[in-house]
């Protein structure tokens, strides 16, 4: 049932109240709420205990699945890395034993994709290092790679303020350094970023104008940049310029509601900036990531570029894979009672369809159809990887945009529901095997952040950090168990096939029996080193495009030109009143000049004369050719 939509100004304020009462009383109710950050975490009554550490663990009886091969073998884990993956291992009385018969046995989820504790759009994402992660563990996932923000563009002003930040960590983690402007401090810190601080990757926004939206010409400096320190240059492919004439126009058009903000960027400007920042990169021979590929428009411009040659990885983020913009237009009351936050979603649904700004992010999620296309190319390896932009804010602060879609925080959750998502949505119906599985959520981004085989991959040497996943179990999410602080889940209600039983992370047991034992500062910073497996190739790609130039062509002097035709002058015929010089057969189009002369540009091939009277003063008849070299002159 359609609700009706009317704001007069006593209601409105009504409903805000309400609205604020009501998200503070159900964010106060939420069963799995952590304690506040900082020292509070791990005391008694956060709702978590400290991690099951034994030394060491066997998993025995699972089939253990790597991207490239799967078998029945046990994992012996010693000290938080795996010693031995073999069948029917024998193990002594100290060690921990975790049966996985019939189950699969899968590295731990890494998410390449993720922003903690994110200054952004006026206020700061909701999840810290320690929910965040806590979250993503009771999911399956056992590693992240965060984006640092510089902080008024300075990246070791960014880089402190994020080391701190992520002290409270429970799980190891990377991170991406985003660009936002361009001087000689900026230039030098990426190779320090680089070479001290092992960030790999450095993300350009094309898109959010007048706060994270870098030109052209930054764009360039940056890709260059990356391509002489061996990082890899990651976009926000969005055009930035003309969302803001797109959210300029809905505005003109009356249009404030959430729908504005689908509406003001449509798959063509993720298209533009797509295509632009892969032609750049094509231009500067460099390997660049599109993070968060949310339209057919922009991933067919990844096709195209891979079909050609060239070094593009696609991420789509699991929003985009599941979900439809629809919920952006529905004011239907049903969907809030899925929910379950029946007063407060009926209340602000009514007034102000509040429901659909929970779904805003950027690049939009968008219309049916969409998600199914980028399935596909997932599936088919057009896009590479799984990420989930975990971004979350909670209704209240979602509601800062309530009457402007312009405000609203851009940003979903996704981080502890990527690893159940991704199976039931490929695996569950056939499009993808379990190997590739793996693979899309875990392998290739460790090998694209150059950490395989520690990460991605249970091989002896490999860290800890796996997990024991029942296929035929299934999950249901609701911001009712979810581990996230958000109160509400833009998968809220949804049931699949498939259950993260146990996470094990470094050799820890951090989730199991639906409980989770983790504590803070236990997680690492997990460093990356330069020149991934992407980079193979480029030196020898900038050798042959520097043969393929032709180019600088060689011409002869003018000088050389000056010497053939002062020989020339000794033909000078005295003969007469009126002396010439004779030039026979000049084959190509000679531009010269007689100096002190009349300037001659014509060219002929038949015998070329012209009479030393023209000559000005007498002076000798020295001519000067502009230097063809293919210019022959005989007499
Ligand atoms: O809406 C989004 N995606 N928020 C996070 C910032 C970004 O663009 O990645
Ligand atoms: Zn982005
Ligand atoms: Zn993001």
């Amino acid at each position: 049932m359609a609700l009706p939509i009317f704001k007069p100004d006593l209601l409105h304020l009504f409903s805000i109240s309400l609205f604020l009462f009501t998200s503070v009383s159900i964010s106060h109710s939420h069963s799995n709420d952590f304690c506040e950050a900082g020292a509070l975490y791990g005391a008694a009554g956060c709702g978590i205990s400290p991690p099951l550490s034994s030394a060491k663990l066997l998993i025995k009886g699972g089939t253990v699945v790597n991207a490239h091969h799967q078998e029945v073998a046990d994992v012996y884990v010693e000290d938080g890395v795996i010693v031995t993956v073999r069948p029917n291992l024998k193990v002594g009385d100290d060690v921990q034993v975790l049966d996985a018969t019939g189950k699969l046995v899968m590295p731990g989820g890494i998410d390449p994709h993720t922003h903690l504790a994110m200054e952004f759009m006026g206020t700061e994402t909701i999840d810290d290092f320690f929910s965040g992660q806590a979250a993503a563990l009771a999911g399956g996932t056992t590693m992240h790679i965060d984006f640092v923000i510089p902080v008024n563009g300075s990246l070791t002003a960014g880089i402190e303020a994020y080391e701190r930040k992520a002290q409270k960590s429970c799980m190891d983690y990377g991170f991406h350094m985003a660009i936002t402007k361009w001087d000689e401090d900026v230039s030098r810190d990426m190779e320090i970023m680089v070479k001290e601080k092992g960030i790999n990757s450095f993300k350009f926004f094309l898109a959010y104008k007048g706060s994270l939206m870098i030109s052209d010409e930054l764009l360039l400096d940056g890709l260059k940049r990356c391509k002489s320190l061996g990082a890899l240059a990651m976009v926000h492919a969005e055009n930035g310029d003309a969302v803001f004439e797109g959210q300029n126009r809905m505005i003109e058009l009356g249009i404030t509601g959430p729908e504005g903000h689908a509406l003001s960027r449509p798959p063509v400007l993720e298209a533009e900036a797509t295509a632009r920042a892969i032609r750049l990169a094509s231009f500067v021979n460099t390997p660049l990531y599109v993070v968060h590929v949310m339209s057919i428009d922009a991933m067919e411009e990844i096709a195209k570029a891979r079909k050609s040659g060239q070094k593009v990885v696609g991420e789509p983020v699991v929003s985009g894979l599941v979900l439809d913009d629809s919920k952006l237009w529905d004011p239907d009351f049903s969907i809030a009672s899925k929910q379950e936050l029946a007063l407060y979603i009926y209340c602000c649904c009514f007034f102000f369809c509040i429901f659909a700004i929970l779904y805003v992010m950027s690049p939009p999620i968008r219309a049916l159809g969409h998600a199914k296309a980028l399935q596909a190319a997932l599936s088919t390896g057009i896009l590479q990887l799984v990420g989930t932009d975990h971004c979350a804010f909670n209704s209240t602060q979602k509601a800062f945009g309530i009457d402007d879609f312009r405000k609203i925080p851009n940003g979903v959750n996704g981080i502890e529901e990527r690893m159940h998502l991704v199976w039931d949505t490929m695996v569950e119906t056939g499009q993808m095997s379990v190997t590739d599985y793996v693979r899309v959520t875990s392998t290739e981004c460790a090998r694209i952040f150059n950490i395989y085989p520690r990460k991605g991959a249970i091989l002896a040497g490999s860290d800890a950090d796996i997990i024991i996943f029942n296929p035929n179990s299934s999950v249901g999410i609701s911001a009712r168990s979810h581990h996230s602080r958000t109160d509400t889940n833009v998968y809220e209600g949804r049931r699949g096939k498939g259950k993260v039983e146990v996470t094990i992370a470094g050799g820890r047991v951090v989730w199991i029996n639906d409980e989770l034992k983790v504590s803070p500062g236990s997680g690492k910073y997990v460093e990356m080193p330069p020149f991934n497996y992407l980079f193979s190739g480029v030196d020898k790609a900038d050798d042959s495009y520097l043969a393929s130039l032709n180019a600088p062509v060689k011409r002869s002097k003018s000088t050389r030109c000056r010497g053939e035709v002062n020989g020339l002058v000794s033909q000078v015929s005295q003969a007469g009143i009126v002396p010439e010089i004779t030039l026979h057969h000049l084959p190509l189009g000679p531009s010269f000049r007689e100096d002190g002369c009349v300037r001659r540009t014509a060219w002929t091939s038949a015998p070329f004369r012209f009479p030393l009277s023209e000559l000005r003063n007498g002076l000798p008849p020295i001519i000067a050719l502009s230097c063809h070299p293919e210019m022959v002159l005989w007499t």
